[in-house]
């Protein structure tokens, strides 16, 4: 086994051997007829945990999300977006390059926007100025460190939208880990928002795909524009089989990811040249600022060379993110490592 501890992101696992056996083992069928029984069990799954009354099976969360805002949002209008979020920053631009929207850039606290400035956003306008069609928010919040909605504040949020009728969908690549920190079920962390996302390829640790979940209408158009945009897979039940792997064997161990995202946080502390606060880990991610700031990159070459890869996590920062396939003996050596430099 290699010596390297690589914490660059938690979409780095490799299949279990559970997974593998499932994989080659999966009953499959076309799903682009909808014939694939690995893939209508795993989306009936999906559905039962978030509580949404359908769920689709897509490639990445990228297309997720492009898909909700096809739907939900109309061409030509603006989707609020938080500054820091997924879809505005590291999506390629697709919601204005294909979707034709404009996002509207809101400032986020820890990753979310203030609900006044939301509802402020979505108040109906003067007819040259384009409406905002649809909120999209994310939980966890990937470049916040992982951190968490919560309840009141979602509550919030949902409420500013809706008062002005606009649609709220959720980038929960990592809603699993919200519910999780939260203590409660994900059907309830999500509950409120017209579609949500979730990733099977991040902390749950499969290979590939993630479910668009929604209402049956929103779902029956989501397979159609899944499969313009060039997403329909044929026997993908061999992806599928490992997604209801993650969920049966995983779901139940991402609270361990967390102890061991706060053990690191706590191990880094007075590392010279790095801010950590253990009090901001709530979930599987650790946020390291360079102190004095700089360049990350020197940075993550020396913690690469010491057997530590982390990865960049905007200017002057490093993130580390724990995941299943590092274990207590990882993270130890971790911080070993990284004190000894
Ligand atoms: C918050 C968030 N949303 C969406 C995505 C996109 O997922 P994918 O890589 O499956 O396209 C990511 C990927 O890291 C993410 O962190």
């Amino acid at each position: 086994m290699s010596d390297v501890v690589d914490l660059r992101s938690d979409t780095v696992t490799r299949p279990s051997a559970a997974m593998r056996r499932a994989m080659a083992e999966a009953v499959v069928g076309d799903d682009v007829y909808d014939e694939d029984a690995t893939v209508l069990a795993l989306q009936e799954e999906a559905a039962g945990l978030t509580g949404f009354p359908a769920a689709l099976f897509v490639p990445s969360g990228t297309m997720g999300n492009l898909i909700a805002v096809w739907l939900h949002a109309r061409r030509g209008t603006e989707v609020v977006v938080e500054a820091g979020s997924h879809v505005y920053n590291s999506e390629l631009a697709a919601m204005s390059g294909i979707a034709g929207v404009l996002p509207r850039v809101l400032a986020g606290h820890r990753g979310f926007p203030d609900p006044a400035a939301v509802a402020q956003a979505c108040e109906p306008k003067a007819y040259y100025y384009a409406p905002v069609t649809l909120v999209l928010l994310e939980n966890t919040h990937n470049q916040a460190g992982g951190a968490v909605l919560p309840m009141d504040h979602k509550a919030a949020l949902l409420a500013a939208a809706k008062r002005h009728g606009v649609p709220v969908h959720l980038d929960g690549a990592r809603v699993v880990n919200a519910a999780a920190a939260l203590g409660l079920p994900t059907a309830q962390v999500v509950a409120g928002f017209d579609s949500c996302g979730f990733c099977l390829s991040k902390g749950l640790g499969a290979p590939a795909g993630s479910l668009l979940c929604g209402s049956t209408e929103l779902i029956a158009e989501a397979r159609i524009v899944r499969k313009r945009l060039g997403g329909g897979m044929r026997q993908v039940g061999v992806l599928a089989a490992a997604g209801r792997v993650a969920l049966r064997d995983n779901l139940p161990r991402l609270a361990d990811d967390h102890v061991r995202a706060k053990r690191l946080a706590e191990g880094l502390v007075g590392v010279a040249g790095l801010t950590v606060d253990p009090a901001s880990v709530e979930t599987n991610m650790v946020i390291a600022a360079l102190d004095p700031p700089g360049d990350a990159t020197a940075w993550l070459d020396r913690l690469r060379r010491a057997g530590v890869l982390a990865g960049p996590s905007g200017p002057g920062r490093i993130r580390f993110v724990t995941h299943l396939d590092v274990d207590d003996a990882g993270i130890e050596r971790a911080v070993a490592a990284v004190r000894s430099l």
